[in-house]
């Protein structure tokens, strides 16, 4: 199978500083992989790559098999990458359909993509007129989550899916993260609270450093974060001096 989202080798970085030293990733569609690892080891930074946000310094960005390295993320974007960005990017004013009004594109009318948003997203249909400052943390996830959807994306990339959010929410957030991939969508999800990410993962992948340590199946991770315990841990972030 040729994977929706392919990263090889990619080296990136900020100005002169390398960030990411020879990353390796991919997603075929169906498929929920998660990137565990600490704050500081790159994970955002690979994610920018994926989205055409950050351009690599050598490597390759692999869309269905398509060369697209140094295209900007509005060619991505339309090869179907979507990022949901760290911190639920909501406008706290606009109501909850304001948000999916402002998603309408390529001639789908905004009822179009509001039933296709609730269909989804059941609960924010409840509130379609609330201003998204008055929802709750996991709701506004949810919404970030429901803009993205709208687009019709193959590939989503979520960054810091459960950050501030009760674990009862967060696997709610997965179990509607394991929906779209089960339709066919590939998503990548970043992640610092491994367990929920781990239920929900067909692969997952230990970035620390800007590199890759350990990926496999999720019960593989599972056990090396385990090991951590007894030794270094990989999810530790290691000082470069
Ligand atoms: N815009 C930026 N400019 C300069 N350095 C950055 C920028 N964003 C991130 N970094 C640095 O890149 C490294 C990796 O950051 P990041 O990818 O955000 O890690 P993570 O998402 O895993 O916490 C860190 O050392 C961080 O300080
Ligand atoms: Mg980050």
């Amino acid at each position: 199978m040729i994977p929706l989202l392919a990263l090889r080798d990619v080296h990136a970085g900020y100005d002169s500083i390398e960030v990411l030293h020879g990353v390796s990733v991919h997603v075929d569609a169906g498929e929920v992989v998660v990137l565990l690892g600490a704050n500081g080891a790159g994970k955002s930074t690979l994610l920018s790559v994926a989205s055409g946000m950050l351009v690599p310094t050598a490597g390759q960005l692999l869309v269905a098999g398509q060369d697209l390295t140094g295209t900007g993320a509005g060619d991505l974007a339309r090869a179907g990458i979507c990022t949901v960005p760290e911190g639920r990017s909501v406008f706290p004013s606009l109501t909850v359909a304001e948000h999916l009004l402002m998603m309408t594109h390529r001639g789908v009318s905004a009822a179009d993509v509001e039933e296709r948003a609730y269909a989804r997203f059941p609960r924010l249909a409840d509130r379609r007129q609330q201003s998204a400052g008055d929802l709750s943390g996991g709701e506004q996830q949810m919404l970030a989550l429901a803009r993205a959807v709208a687009t019709e994306p193959s590939v989503v990339l979520v960054d810091e899916l459960s950050m501030g959010l009760a674990p009862i929410i967060v696997a709610e957030l997965f179990a509607l993260l394991r929906g779209l991939a089960d339709d066919g969508v590939a998503v990548l999800v970043v992640e610092q609270m491994a367990q929920a990410a781990l239920d929900t993962a067909d692969r997952a992948a230990v970035v620390a450093n800007g590199r890759i340590t350990h990926e496999g199946d999720p019960e593989r991770i599972r056990s090396v974060i385990a090991d951590a315990y007894l030794g270094v841990d990989p999810l530790a972030r290691q000082e470069t001096t």
